[in-house]
This record gives C-alpha cells, sequence and structure tokens, in this order.
C-alpha cells in the first residue's frame, strides 16, 4: 500500500506548523554557502504546500523568518529576503492554480518594502481561494505576538472595547485569529526546541521532530509525520479509559 494510503481520511490534522530547519547545515556539509541551503529550501516548501493540499489539510503553518534571525550576518539576511520576494512573485500562480490562499503572521512592519509589497500583493491576489490557507510566519516571535495582544486590548479596553478577557477573546487579539490551533508541530534537522514559534497555540499540538534537514524534506516526510500523528491518543487531561 502506497505510504499517502495509510493515511486515515478521518483523523486529518486541521492544521500542521512546521518549523523549516537546517538549511545552513546541509549547504555546509556540501561545502557550500549557506545561503545555497536556503535556495533549495524551497523546493521543500513547494512540496510540503502541494501535499499539505492534496491530503486535505485546512491550515499550514511555516517558519520560515523569525525575529532573532534578524542577528545573522547582513548578507545571510539580504538574501533570505531577495529569495522570499523571488519565491512569493514566482509562486503566486502555483497557489492560484491549486486554490491555496497564502497569509502572513509576524511582525510585517519590519520586512523591507519590496517584500511587504510582494506579500501584499500575493495575499489580495489569493484572498477568496478555498482549498487551503498556507501562513507565512515572517519576522515572528510568539513572544512578540502575545505582548502585542496585550498591547492592543489595553488600547481597547481605553476606548471601551475589550472588558473581561476569556481565552477565547485573547485569541482575537492574536495574529492568528480565527484560524484553528495547530494539531501537529513539525520540526526538522533534529533540533528540539520549540525556538519562540507559536507559543500560545501550541499548548496541545503533537510535538513531531525528525533529522531530515530541510532542503531533504520531501513528500514521503510529511506524510510519515501526519502517520505518526494519527497513531497517537491525545487525551487533553483526561485518562486513557474516558477516551475509549
Ligand atoms: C532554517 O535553516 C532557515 C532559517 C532559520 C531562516 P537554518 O538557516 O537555521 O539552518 P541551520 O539550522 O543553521 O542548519
Ligand atoms: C527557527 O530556526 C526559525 C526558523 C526556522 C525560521 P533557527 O535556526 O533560527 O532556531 P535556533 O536558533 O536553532 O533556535
Ligand atoms: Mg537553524
Amino acid at each position: 500500500m502506497a505510504l499517502i494510503e495509510q493515511i486515515e481520511k478521518e483523523n486529518l490534522p486541521k492544521h500542521i506548523a512546521i518549523t523549516m530547519d537546517g538549511n545552513g547545515r546541509w549547504a555546509e556539509g556540501k561545502g557550500k554557502f549557506r545561503v545555497f541551503g536556503h535556495q533549495h529550501g524551497v523546493k521543500s516548501v513547494r512540496e510540503a504546500v502541494e501535499t499539505a493540499a492534496e491530503i486535505g489539510i485546512k491550515y499550514l503553518t511555516l517558519y520560515a523568518f523569525s525575529t532573532e534571525n534578524w542577528n545573522r550576518s547582513e548578507r545571510e539576511v539580504n538574501a533570505l529576503m531577495t529569495l522570499l520576494i523571488s519565491t512569493i512573485s514566482k509562486e503566486t500562480k502555483t497557489l492560484m492554480k491549486n486554490d491555496i490562499c497564502l497569509n502572513a503572521i509576524g511582525k510585517l512592519s519590519q520586512l523591507p518594502k519590496k517584500c511587504k509589497q510582494e506579500l501584499e500583493q500575493a495575499v489580495e491576489k489569493t484572498k477568496n481561494n478555498k482549498r487551503m490557507t498556507l501562513i507565512l510566519a515572517l519576522s515572528y516571535s510568539g513572544r512578540w505576538e502575545i505582548v502585542n495582544a496585550v498591547n492592543k486590548i489595553i488600547h481597547d479596553s481605553k476606548n471601551n472595547l475589550a472588558k473581561e478577557i476569556t481565552e477565547d477573546t485573547f485569541q482575537q487579539y492574536l495574529n492568528t485569529k480565527g484560524v484553528p490551533d495547530p494539531e501537529l508541530l513539525i520540526r526538522t534537522s533534529g533540533e528540539h526546541r520549540i525556538s519562540n514559534f507559536l507559543l500560545w497555540q501550541i499548548a496541545y499540538s503533537e510535538l513531531y521532530f525528525t533529522d531530515t534537514l530541510w532542503p531533504d524534506f520531501r513528500k514521503e516526510d510529511l506524510i510519515k509525520a501526519i502517520i505518526d500523528y494519527q497513531k497517537r491518543e491525545r487525551r487533553f487531561g483526561k485518562t486513557k479509559a474516558q477516551i475509549k
């Protein structure tokens, strides 16, 4: 039986988040500059997006650049921004063809002007697409997102718009407003950490770590992660007997 057929259609995660890590090590292992790894990572992005849509995943969030990543060399940051601009502009057609809506979360105001423009255009163009929502986390930080939400609440409470805060109303102030929490978070490259990604939203996510470096991450790797997720028992604090 083909790997993809082993996926139980009735037990799909609605939302998968991926920390795409290991581009630099992939390149360095081949005696190349780190940027070479980022360039090859684009193919993995395309494959993950197409596979997720094919399987019937509704939301896919990709961690592409953290606020901490601004601390890398100017050369690497510039190369990443240039790659981002060209990828968004090249891939919009494929997103349209596959009926995928593009969105972005993070401190987007920090991005270079050209990058923001490309992003805004692609978001606008794809906004009515229905099959899947692709969310790019760009200049993203989970702590920033939470603090930003608190500041918006303070502002609204001054204007009498926000009163008692519940978990549900708090979520409305996050960048991911309206998006269900990811059931599955995947991180490549063998690192076992969160690195400031979706801190609020992953409260009950299943974590999946693989040693595969992002540029080597193929369709089968995503399918394997989903199959692994489907074997887990999600108890949400209850006992095994209560779940049955
Ligand atoms: C992930 O790969 C891409 C970004 C963080 C932008 P890295 O660039 O972190 O690659 P490693 O972890 O150094 O190998
Ligand atoms: C996390 O990877 C951010 C992205 C993949 C975009 P990093 O490589 O920046 O994380 P650390 O430094 O290993 O925690
Ligand atoms: Mg890394």
